[in-house]
């Protein structure tokens, strides 16, 4: 192939315009030697799927201020963890958080394994992370592809088929691209391409590093690609979540089970979601339940979420069916996830 794009181009630019973020060691300061924390670039991208820098900010800075290193976090309670992590979503990743932290700490010594197919093998790593840990923490010539990293490469090379179905295509691309110089620096400059320059709509195409090789600029079809195969409009899904207050202020809470959708975290007791619009339920403590007029709405990947909230005040000695309270002082909304808090916001605000 010709005009192959270097490197070397968007290395020097990388040099001047690195996003700086608390989990990055700038190429600046990297010359000099500074090597990055392979616990804080693991914990960092696991935050990132899915999620905008903007989002995982303040999580990561919390999460490593509250758990400096791998042992401090392995030795966290469930709980904590999942408090920690609300509002983020995706709560799966929070468990496998965990669950890695342990087995690193536990079995691995504290440190994590340097190489794709070691860290292939941790708890809640997949192609995405293994890659970018092994380049961004250890400096393998590892390729990372994520939705920047496709735009990219989708336009370098002009690519028309649609996503998701060109993505070997595309990670092929990339992998041809991957230098054995930098190869950390290189990784992340591609993602900050992807994510200022190369943007989805409007791409500054007239400051591109990499404008001279790019095949999109050349046909004029950058702002179009990547294609994708429209997506299925998502269902709605009703529930209904009851909450409960008893005299002295507690209220009355639930462990959503391990697994599944919110699985692990804390949220008002209520009834399974289905598309029906009345899903039977059965309240989880004997009392006098008025319905709210607004329904609480939260969009989660695969359907929109609408859920109608109870509420109730109990006295001291009723005995919940499912549950337990939580002691006024205790609660905090914050620990709850978003679908459930907002279920509360409306509660508090009715
Ligand atoms: N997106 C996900 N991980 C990233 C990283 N390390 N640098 C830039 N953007 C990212």
């Amino acid at each position: 192939m010709r005009d192959l794009p270097q490197s070397s181009d968007l290395l020097a630019w990388y040099d001047h315009n690195a996003r700086k973020m608390p989990w990055r060691i700038g190429p600046a300061e990297r010359k000099t030697g500074i090597k990055p924390d392979p616990y804080r670039v693991w914990m960092s991208e696991i935050m990132l799927q899915q999620t905008t820098v903007a989002a995982v900010k303040d999580y990561f800075e919390r999460f490593t201020a509250r758990w400096p290193t791998v042992n401090d976090l392995a030795a966290a309670a469930d709980e904590e963890v999942m408090a920690e992590w609300a509002g983020l979503g995706y709560y799966a990743r929070a468990r496998n958080l965990l669950k890695c932290a342990r087995f690193v700490s536990n079995e691995l010594g504290g440190a994590f394994p340097d190489t794709v197919e070691a860290l292939l093998k941790l708890p809640g790593v997949g192609p995405y992370t293994a890659g970018a840990v092994a380049s961004i923490a250890f400096d393998q010539p590892a390729t990372v592809v994520d939705g920047n990293v496709e735009r990219v490469m989708a336009r370098l090379f002009d690519v028309h088929t649609p996503l998701p179905a060109a993505k070997p295509e595309l990670t092929e691309l990339a992998e041809r691209l991957t230098p054995q110089e930098r190869p950390g620096d290189y990784a992340q400059a591609v993602m900050d391409l992807g994510a200022t320059i190369c943007s989805p709509r409007n791409p500054a195409c007239g400051i591109c590093p990499w404008r001279a090789p790019c095949q999109a600029q050349k046909a004029g079809t950058a702002a179009e690609l990547p294609k994708k195969t429209p997506k299925k409009p998502k269902p709605i899904r009703h529930g209904v979540v009851y909450i409960a207050r008893r005299v002295d202020g507690a209220f009355l809470l639930e462990r959503r089970p391990g697994s599944g959708l919110l699985g692990g975290m804390l949220g008002w007791p209520g009834s399974e979601w289905q598309e029906t619009a009345a899903p039977p339920h059965e309240a989880p403590i004997k009392a006098e339940w008025k319905t709210l007029n607004t329904e609480a709405r939260h969009t989660f990947t695969h359907f929109h979420l609408r859920l109608t909230v109870c509420s109730a005040l109990v006295p001291m000695d009723r005995k919940p069916v499912t549950g337990h309270f939580v002691d006024a002082e205790e609660f905090d909304p914050g620990d709850l996830p978003t679908a459930m808090r907002k279920a509360f916001d409306l509660y508090r605000g009715a």
